[in-house]
């Protein structure tokens, strides 16, 4: 069934070693076939017609080859694409997406369009330099490489109105109570009410004190998100005063800016604490892109620390799919075939591991049930869930330290909680989640996988849903 004059399908082929391999979920008003074909012309070499332009060296060299089409229903599947190497430029992941996750949104047969996963060779991994420190580095600099516990971490709520002595005020009680981090959130920047080097001293100050009081390291990760000129600018002036870290929201950043950004970074050897914000605008529901897809590039491109979803607070993001995240942020290899719709994945050496957060609706009695799910290379973070508690911030980080002292003494909240205050306070008013309900889904899925994949080959994007 051709598209365009052009047959993009040959189930014969065998991808090669440096194809790219994409899985999308499609769904639309022509046959799968035929929708298959068109996502292969648009995304490579082809268009809606024939070409008299079209040579042997592009359909030999440069297309995309549809090999292999799981039909749920005769309008609706799973659709495995291979793209050459030579397809694609050297170090330029927004080419890759205008080819594999551009015109392809847009073409109207399609009434869903789900990029499920990418599997990048290691030859294009080659190309990009990774985290510089990664999760190890910011490990080393805090001092808990022996101890291996899970790191905490907070933002200041209110997320915007602060001033810079009230928000200082905010990070040296959390970080006296007890907890390593503390960042901005997402959208505080330089407003007027909270200029960026106001906020940037008066937080470095209050970090000075800390450190001298308690012998302990701690961070803080300035928001230099904006445009690129003014980004620089704030990354000159934190690396010009001698601080470790910035923060920014990679994903509105886009990928004309991050790749830039970060190189300066690492070149600077700051820290990077990487927000997700907006991601959830293409990787929920039937249209748009996995977060996982998001997570390699900025793997791939080098943050250090990334937002990843709790499996148990206020995000969208089953524990399914989180520990699916968590994995792709920090292990070398993932299962070696197609999975409650993603693909295995493969690392290359030289590309560090990253340091998975925890954020969004945590606080310290979530803690336990988090960790079983993402393990102990974490940073368990909480707004909230610490500045809402009973005592105030003091008490809240107390709280969420406590709790993930008591998990890394492998002693539940409830027990740990008899002779902590801060954390009994903390499970009085947000309550205990047990991780029972998170171990029992991931027993119930070693018992059940070949049945969940089943399941969600015969139900699509449904039934990937349902398990992420
Ligand atoms: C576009 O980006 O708008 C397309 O490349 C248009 O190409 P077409 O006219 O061949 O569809
Ligand atoms: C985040 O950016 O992850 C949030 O600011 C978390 O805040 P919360 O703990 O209050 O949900
Ligand atoms: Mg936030």
């Amino acid at each position: 069934m051709a598209y365009g004059g052009y047959t993009y399908f040959d189930a014969k082929y065998e991808p090669a070693k440096d194809d790219f391999i994409v899985l999308i979920w499609a769904k639309g008003t022509a046959p799968i076939e035929k929708i298959a074909e068109g996502i292969a012309s648009e995304s490579s070499v082809g268009t809606w017609t024939k070409l008299k332009t079209m040579n042997q060296f592009v359909w030999e060299h440069l297309r995309a080859r549809v090999f292999k089409i799981h039909n749920v229903g005769k309008n609706a599947g799973f659709i495995w694409i291979a793209y050459p190497y030579e397809h694609f430029d050297s170090k330029n992941i927004m080419q890759f997406c205008a080819s594999v996750m551009g015109n392809i949104f847009g073409l109207k047969e399609l009434e869903e369009l789900y990029v499920c996963d990418i599997k990048f060779p290691l030859k294009y991994q080659k190309q990009f330099p990774g985290p510089k420190a990664g999760m190890e580095g910011v490990r080393r600099y805090v001092g808990t490489e022996k101890s291996r516990r899970p790191h905490t971490g907070t933002i200041p709520k209110p997320k915007v109105g602060l001033n810079p002595k009230e928000f200082a005020h905010v990070a040296y009680e959390s970080w006296i109570g007890g907890l390593d981090f503390v960042k901005d959130d997402e959208n505080l920047v330089d407003q007027k009410f909270c200029p960026f080097k106001e906020r940037f001293h008066e937080v470095v100050n209050a970090a000075e004190r800390v450190e001298k009081e308690t012998g302990r390291k701690v961070l803080y990760s300035p928001n230099i998100s904006d445009r690129y000129d003014r980004m620089m600018d704030r990354m000159d002036y934190v690396k010009a005063h001698g601080w470790p870290m910035v923060m920014m929201d990679v994903y509105l950043m886009g990928f004309s800016v991050l790749p830039m950004a970060l190189e300066q970074a690492h070149r600077y050897n700051l820290f990077t604490h990487a927000h997700r914000a907006g991601y959830a605008a293409a990787h929920r529901g039937n249209y748009g892109a996995n977060f996982v897809i998001y997570e390699k590039y900025y793997r791939m491109l080098g943050v250090d620390q990334l937002h990843i979803g709790t499996g148990v607070g206020k995000m969208e993001g089953g524990p399914l799919l989180i520990k699916r995240l968590h994995q792709v942020a920090d292990e070398k290899k993932g299962p070696a075939k197609m999975y409650l719709g993603m693909l295995d994945f493969e690392w290359a050496p030289h590309i560090k591991p990253i340091f998975s957060v925890s954020s969004g609706g945590m606080d310290a009695g979530k803690v336990e049930a988090s960790v079983a799910l993402h393990g102990r290379d974490v940073v368990v973070q909480a707004g909230g869930g610490i500045h809402g508690h009973p005592l105030g911030t003091r008490g809240g980080a107390a709280s969420m330290r406590q709790a993930v002292d008591a998990v890394a003494k492998g002693i539940s909240l409830p027990a740990y909680a008899k002779t902590h205050k801060e954390l009994k306070m903390a499970l009085d008013k947000f309550g205990y989640v047990s991780p029972k309900a998170v171990l029992k889904e991931l027993a119930d899925e070693k018992k059940n996988c070949k049945k969940m994949d089943a399941e969600v080959l015969r139900q699509g994007r449904g039934g990937m849903e349902k398990y992420s």
